[in-house]
């Protein structure tokens, strides 16, 4: 049963792409929890047709916005508080993609026009609607906006790309605009780091179920679901979480702390020596050899 945390709030979420997005899961905790919501989305994921799904099953009207252009941004703003009858009390940016991981390109040969897209769409459009939103005056005091991250912002993730950079100036956005916004408004700018998640952008990441598998492993209370992060989101959202800006709040079951774990040890590290250069390691690894 809801406890109504969100009562009479109203909210815009971007990034619903379908049933397996974050953005949706978000979307229905907060109608569950008593939100006015707009969705919105780039035209291409309305053209797939899922969010209008969406849409009809929490009363919530869809607008079209690609996230990097700044007047459809305004556009949104404008008819959302149209729409809802006022300010906006919590924006969740749920956006990423980069064009060299989509392609398969190597980190060592990353195609720079791309690197672009990618840091405009994954990272800069939220400073875009953080700038839109201020300007506007358009989110009442003591709101709540928040991002979704990875720990490849502090860490590296071998196959993670140009997203790596673009999850840094991230939760770079997110603590410098945070200051201006509290300033101004009071409202809150955050980012939660999400465990590796079953979506379209996730299983987009080369090497993903081992990114999963690995996490889950590692984490003493396992991957944190999509569920998991919505529940984050809504607390974040509501008056709850009122002193709480410009962090990067891990959602991750323990993992951004563990080194090692019993699970890894006993039933996941299949390593075969591969990675030694002396020969007598790798037979001491394939238990051939006392050291
Ligand atoms: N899935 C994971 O493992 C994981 C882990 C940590 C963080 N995240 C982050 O969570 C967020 C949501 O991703 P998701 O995993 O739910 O995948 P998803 O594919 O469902 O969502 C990504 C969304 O970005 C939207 N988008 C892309 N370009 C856009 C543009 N120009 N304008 C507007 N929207 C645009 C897509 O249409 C889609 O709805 C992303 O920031 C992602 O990096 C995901």
């Amino acid at each position: 049963m809801s406890n109504q945390l969100l009562k009479g709030k109203r909210g815009i979420i971007f990034g619903a792409l379908d049933e397996n997005s974050i953005a949706w899961k978000v979307a229905e905790k907060a109608y569950e929890h008593g939100a006015h919501l707009v969705l919105t989305n780039a035209p291409i994921a309305l053209r797939k047709g899922d969010i209008f799904r969406l849409g009809e099953k929490i009363k919530a009207e869809v607008i079209s916005a690609d996230i990097t252009q700044v007047d459809e941004i305004e556009n949104l703003f404008q008819e959302s508080m149209s729409i809802l009858g006022g300010k906006i009390d919590f924006v969740l940016h749920s956006v990423g993609m980069s064009p060299n991981v989509r392609k398969g390109l190597h980190y060592t040969d990353l195609d720079y026009n791309y690197m672009n897209k990618t840091l405009d769409v994954s990272a800069i459009s939220f400073h875009k609607v953080l700038q839109v939103a201020y300007k506007m005056d358009a989110m009442n005091d003591w709101g709540s906006v928040l991002a979704l991250s990875y720990i490849a912002a502090q860490r590296t993730y071998s196959s993670y790309g140009d997203m790596a950079q673009a999850k840094a100036m991230l939760e770079s956005i997110a603590r410098s605009f945070g200051y201006h916004y509290g300033l101004k408004r009071k409202v809150r700018v955050n980012t939660i780091s999400q465990s590796p998640t079953v979506t379209t952008a996730g299983t987009g990441v080369s090497g993903f179920k081992s990114f999963y598998a690995y996490a889950n492993c590692m984490s003493p209370l396992g991957n944190a679901s999509s569920d998991d992060c919505a529940n984050y989101c809504i607390v974040m959202f509501s008056d709850l979480t009122r002193k709480v800006t410009m962090q990067n709040l891990f959602n991750d079951g323990g993992y951004s702390t563990m080194g090692i774990s019993d699970t890894l040890i006993s039933s996941c590290f299949t390593c075969q020596g591969e990675c030694f250069d002396d020969p007598g390691e790798k037979e001491f690894i394939l238990g051939k050899k006392e050291k």
